[in-house]
């Protein structure tokens, strides 16, 4: 019989994407890129090097090859191309440091969404009250440094394009306000070698900017200076640059931080704020409209916003112009010059 009935793929395809997340989420956890990096493996080869029990390896191993994360030939598993660039931890272009922290945090924070929507609250370590959300998060080394390295991570595409996409040779210096690990100032540096940068965050967070900054050679042009945006002044810098910053805070404390980047630019600096910013009709960056909700779960007045939005923001704060730039997948920059 000829049905006329729409195809409910779409929706349990939505409804049960947990399973294909967690599956890959695990296969990270795992390692099984980095191991497969080293050359394929047959199954049992594989499931020994990662300690799995038989029951399920194959299905598990089969189950990346379905949802495109693995290839297999001749009996043996391989990575695509995507997944040995940048899942394999001995490379440099690894960006699996969020989806660590997705697996060992956010994963079991979101299954509070649903009360999240009706109390307005974070559901993460902040959940019983903790004034900043970065107090209890960096309450402990591990979970500190595994934060910061899935920032280096996160922004890594975004941070590579800014290093492409921005004048960089008008300006001399840079400094990255809520700098993390430094993974972003690394690209710039990477890229311009006359520029140096000063690193801008919280105090715990110099010894992981510092390895950092060392360990990819750039430790005589970035350097760390430890602060409070909400307190002390920020940088001196030709540039500055927010990135992931303002989605954390509410309105008010927005409008502080962009008042403040324009106090401490010269004539003549700019500003650039980059986020998963949401288009202006707010119906189409489906990354960006779960980043805002992910700061529902993470913060206590976060949001994420649109390039008009930010526009009108960084206007009010004084400067004198103001673009949208898109850079790569579901990121922009907005841009002010003072
Ligand atoms: C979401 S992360 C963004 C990191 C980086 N800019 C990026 O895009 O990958 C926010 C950063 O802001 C820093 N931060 C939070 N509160 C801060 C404060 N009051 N003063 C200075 N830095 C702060 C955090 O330590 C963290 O590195």
């Amino acid at each position: 019989m000829h049905s006329t009935a729409p195809s409910p793929d779409g929706i349990m395809r939505l409804g049960l994407g947990f399973w294909g997340s967690k599956a890959f989420l695990s296969a990270v956890e795992l390692g099984v890129f980095t191991e497969l990096a080293k050359g394929p493996a047959a199954a049992d080869a594989l499931r020994q090097k990662l300690g799995l029990h038989k029951r399920s390896a194959v299905d598990f191993f089969d189950t990346l090859v379905a949802l495109g994360m693995l290839d297999k030939r001749d009996g043996r598993y391989l990575n695509t191309p995507e997944t040995d660039f940048y899942l394999d931890r001995a490379k440099p272009s690894y960006i699996g440091g969020l989806l660590e922290m997705s697996n060992r945090r956010l994963y079991g924070f979101w299954g509070r969404l649903t009360e999240a929507l009706r109390n307005g609250k974070p559901q993460n370590e902040a959940r019983d009250g903790a004034a900043s959300p970065f107090a209890a998060l960096y309450a402990e080394p591990a979970s500190l440094e595994g934060f910061l390295k899935a920032m280096t991570g996160v922004s890594l595409p975004t941070a590579r394009a800014i290093a492409a996409a921005f004048p960089w040779k008008k300006y001399k210096n840079f400094a990255d306000v809520g700098c993390a690990q430094g993974g972003l100032m690394v690209e710039v540096a990477g890229v311009h070698g006359d520029l140096s940068g000063i690193g801008f965050d919280l105090p715990p967070v110099k010894p992981v900017f510092e390895a950092y900054a060392k360990q990819r050679g750039l430790a005589q042009r970035l350097r760390f200076q430890p602060g409070n945006f909400f307190e002390d002044a920020l940088p001196k810098a030709d540039v500055l640059v927010m990135g992931h910053i303002l989605h954390d805070w509410d309105l008010a404390q927005k409008e502080q931080l962009l008042r403040k980047a324009y106090e401490a630019l010269p004539a003549g600096g700019c500003l650039i704020v980059y986020d998963a910013m949401i288009d202006d009709a707010r119906r189409a960056n489906a990354f960006g409209l779960l980043m805002s909700l992910n700061m529902l779960i993470e913060t206590p007045g976060g949001f994420d916003y649109t390039g008009a939005d930010c526009i009108g923001w960084i206007r009010k704060a004084g400067f004198r112009e103001a673009r949208v730039q898109h850079l790569q997948g579901p990121y922009s920059m907005a841009v002010g010059l003072k």
